[in-house]
């Protein structure tokens, strides 16, 4: 297993994204980061943010949905965990990002991928019926 590549001495650099009803309602935003567009959506009681162009071969994420807490790619289904950006079942990651509400408003740290051990991935199971699969 490999884990996503990260820069920890890159100051952050957040650009504010929607209000939390904003994203509420439309799901998923792209924001536009200069380099790369990122896919900010909203989850049960919190955001994410995930490069949006999928690892596998370029579909964009935010065409995907939701499904236990991964957001599956629309290109071949590829799902991706939101917190950790991690495709056990292809052991793949999609870069992820810090999200940070501020006053009702949501923020990203477009300055870097947030870097994951795959230890931690691993061993974090989001639910007892995922840990059963
Ligand atoms: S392009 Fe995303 S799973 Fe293939």
């Amino acid at each position: 297993m490999t884990k996503p590549d990260a820069d920890s001495t890159v100051p952050p650099r957040w650009l504010e994204v929607a209000s939390t009803a904003e994203i509420q309602r439309r799901k998923m935003i792209v924001v536009d980061a200069g380099e790369l567009d990122i896919v900010v959506g909203w989850h049960e009681d919190r955001p994410y943010a995930m490069a949006n162009i999928c690892v596998h071969r370029d579909r964009e994420l935010a065409r995907g949905m939701i499904f236990q807490d991964r957001l599956v790619c629309p290109g071949h289904q590829w799902a991706f965990d939101i917190d950790n950006g991690y495709c056990r079942e292809r052991d793949r990651w999609q870069p992820i990002y810090r999200t940070e509400l501020r006053d009702d408003m949501v923020y990203v740290d477009a300055s870097a991928p947030i870097s994951i051990s795959s230890e931690t991935a691993v061993a974090a199971p989001r639910s007892a019926s995922e840990s059963a699969t």
